[in-house]
């Protein structure tokens, strides 16, 4: 008998030695009894983290949808799989039964069969946070086709290198979305975009705004008429265990993202089972991620996890600030809400606010707070501690990546104890290491290094989509035979586990993951700009925030920097998005540089975090005398 559900700390122990002594064993019998299958697989693990492979439970056959959907039919056919709360309150919620969901799910697949899409083909999704978005990923499951969803506030030419990068043949929009009182032009932004994608022959078009959008003959259609004539049949298309379910993007050091290609079984069970114990979700609960879809927390936490649990899972349109800064309490009074899960830059930006938009509202159905993305400092810890779960609904502190698939570092909520800032434990199955600099692993309590992993876990990406060895490179090759975060963390006296922060040239802001690379390209595009650097530095909402160095290319630059400033952030917008715009920016005469050249980003950070009395030896450098100049205007930056 597997121990599926968590409900001690002696518990917690007992089934993590299991799953750490014996993983092939404890997965199996998760697999074995939790899901549904189609064939049995013929081995449970196979892996190399040196070539890097890992394959999970080959031989098997299922289908994620039926798993998500189907066996839930007949026990929870009429309960609420989606509740989705509209960007505007006075539009009302809507629950989407089992039933419905399934119905629609079925009918977009027969849609996305109809415009000749075949297992294994990619099809892009640039949607909002509407009840489309969970269909049309499930649609796409359902036939074998790969979704890439990419978060509807990209720019168009960020979503045109996503398309490309993996041949996206359909992409599904909207005519537009809303976003407080504002709306946004998503289909203006898909037009400008398929300018520069080829592959794609169709764009399947949902009214959310009713405004008037251009339709291209031939390649747009509007998708309700296709809807109302599809089937309401359609046969799951039988898969294998490691066929690729979804690719989704993120930043990495250079200007082209990372197409992190997750596979169906693995995948499936992992974030099945973290959502079942790390929310201690239970029967009649209503579980609230309030993240993007577009990000994996979204994936994972609002449609599969959730679904393969049979939950119901709130999708909110919104914004924590409309029609005011109480919409998040006032949704979780109006639907009692049990779970709600949310990033450290909302509770941030929301605890600055009066109490009184917490207060006027009952909570008390909260059972488990939740956060992900990026740390949380120790006082909006406790603000959300104090005033949302009025200390009685614990906090899970959850740390992963979209290369995970799933939640990796957690307390578990009614088991662990918590403790501010600390993501404390490893889940069941995560083998953490911490390496120094020289490769060796820390061993005991009270060490800080960087954070690895020696053991593959279910969900972990299997490549970069078009680039294995860029995949082998960036997380098999720090550290021999194991992969690496990317981030810093420490482990307290009784082996909590902190994240300190990324290592590399990766930036968290607002929870949103930035590549300083694609940010520096964007810049340097202005014809005005020689070279830029970016840096991040502690900001009071968004935890981190951008500042730029720029280099000029004619030192007596005469153009008004303020416009320059704009500029430069439009061009930003533009390439990559409006999160990536730069809080500060300085302009200098030049910028730090080691003897070969290299951009000496460690002494940015330092003068940007208001440490530049500890530079450190700076005589190394190829040009020591910029760094006072850039230490005097710092002040300055605006
Ligand atoms: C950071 C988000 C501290 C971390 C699910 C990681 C965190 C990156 C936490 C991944 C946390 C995520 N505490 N830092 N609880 N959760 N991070 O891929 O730096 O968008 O490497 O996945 O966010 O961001 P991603």
């Amino acid at each position: 008998m597997s121990n599926y559900h968590i409900k001690h700390l002696e518990e917690y122990y007992q089934i993590y030695r299991k799953s750490v002594n014996d993983p092939e064993l404890f997965w199996e019998e998760i697999a074995e009894e939790h899901f549904l299958w189609r064939k049995k697989w013929d081995k449970v693990l196979n892996w190399d983290f040196r070539k890097p492979e890992i394959k999970w439970f080959e031989g098997a056959k299922l289908n994620i949808t039926e798993n998500c959907l189907d066996r839930h039919l007949i026990t929870r056919g009429n309960k609420t799989a989606i509740l989705f709360e509209p960007n505007n309150p006075e539009e009302g919620a809507l629950h989407i039964t089992y039933n419905e969901l399934y119905e629609r799910v079925c009918k977009m697949a027969n849609v996305l069969k109809n415009k000749g899409l075949k297992k294994g083909d990619r099809v892009c999704l640039y949607l909002p946070m509407i009840p489309e978005l969970v269909v049309s990923m499930l649609a796409c499951a359902r036939i074998g086709v790969v979704h890439s969803v990419v978060f509807a506030g990209f720019s168009s030419s960020a979503l045109a290198t996503r398309i490309n990068d993996s041949d996206c043949k359909l992409v599904v929009t909207t005519d537009g979305s809303f976003r407080g009182n504002k709306t946004i032009d998503l289909k203006g932004i898909v037009d400008v975009a398929l300018k520069e994608c080829p592959s794609v022959e169709n764009v399947l078009v949902v009214k959310r705004i009713a405004s008037k959008i251009k339709m291209h003959s031939g390649r747009d259609h509007w998708l309700q008429p296709l809807l109302d004539k599809a089937s309401a049949v359609c046969e799951a298309e039988i898969m294998d265990a490691e066929s690729p379910l979804f690719i989704l993007y993120t930043s990495g050091s250079t200007g082209q993202p990372k197409g992190m290609l997750h596979t169906t079984a693995g995948y499936m069970i992992y974030a099945a089972y973290t959502f079942k114990n790390v929310f201690q979700y239970k029967e009649n609960d209503i579980y609230w991620c309030s993240a993007d879809i577009g990000w994996i927390t979204g994936h994972s936490y609002i449609a599969y996890g959730p679904l393969a649990n049979g939950a119901t899972s709130v999708l909110f349109e919104g914004v924590p600030s409309y029609p005011d800064y109480g919409r998040f309490w006032e949704v979780v009074q109006k639907h009692k809400v049990t779970q709600f899960y949310t990033a450290p830059t909302a509770i941030r930006a929301l605890a600055k606010e009066d109490l009184s938009y917490v207060e006027k509202y009952d909570l008390s159905s909260l059972k488990v707070l939740g956060t992900v993305g990026e740390p949380i400092n120790e006082e909006a810890w406790h603000w959300y501690d104090d005033n949302v779960g009025k200390n009685k609904a614990p906090i899970v502190d959850t740390f992963f990546q979209t290369e995970n698939g799933g939640i990796m570092l957690t307390p578990i909520p009614y088991v662990t104890p918590t403790k501010p800032t600390y993501a404390t434990l490893p889940f069941i199955g995560i083998q953490p290491a911490l390496m120094d600099e020289n490769g060796n692993e820390l061993k005991g309590n009270q060490v800080e290094g960087r954070l690895c992993i020696k053991f593959p876990w279910p969900s972990i990406a299997r490549s970069i989509w078009g680039n294995h060895e860029r995949y082998k490179n960036t997380y098999f090759s720090a550290f021999d035979n194991k992969y690496f975060t990317g981030d810093g963390a420490l482990r307290d006296e009784v082996g909590y586990y902190r994240i300190t922060g990324r290592v590399d040239d990766v930036i968290i802001v607002a929870g949103h993951n930035l590549g300083t690379a694609p940010i520096e390209d964007a810049i340097n595009e202005h014809p005005a700009v020689a070279e830029s650097a970016i840096v991040g530095y502690p900001h009071e909402i968004k935890g981190n925030a951008l500042y730029g160095y720029i280099t000029l290319k004619s030192a007596g630059e005469d153009r008004n920097h303020g416009n320059l400033r704009k500029e430069i952030n439009q061009l930003i917008a533009e390439r990559i998005g409006p999160i990536a715009k730069l809080e500060k920016i300085q302009f200098t005469e030049g910028l730090p540089k080691t003897r070969s050249g290299k951009i000496m980003r460690r002494i940015l950070r330092k003068i940007a975090h208001n440490e530049s009395d500890n530079l450190g030896d700076i005589s190394t450098l190829l040009n020591p005398e910029v760094v006072a100049r850039i230490i005097d205007n710092a002040l300055i930056a605006v």
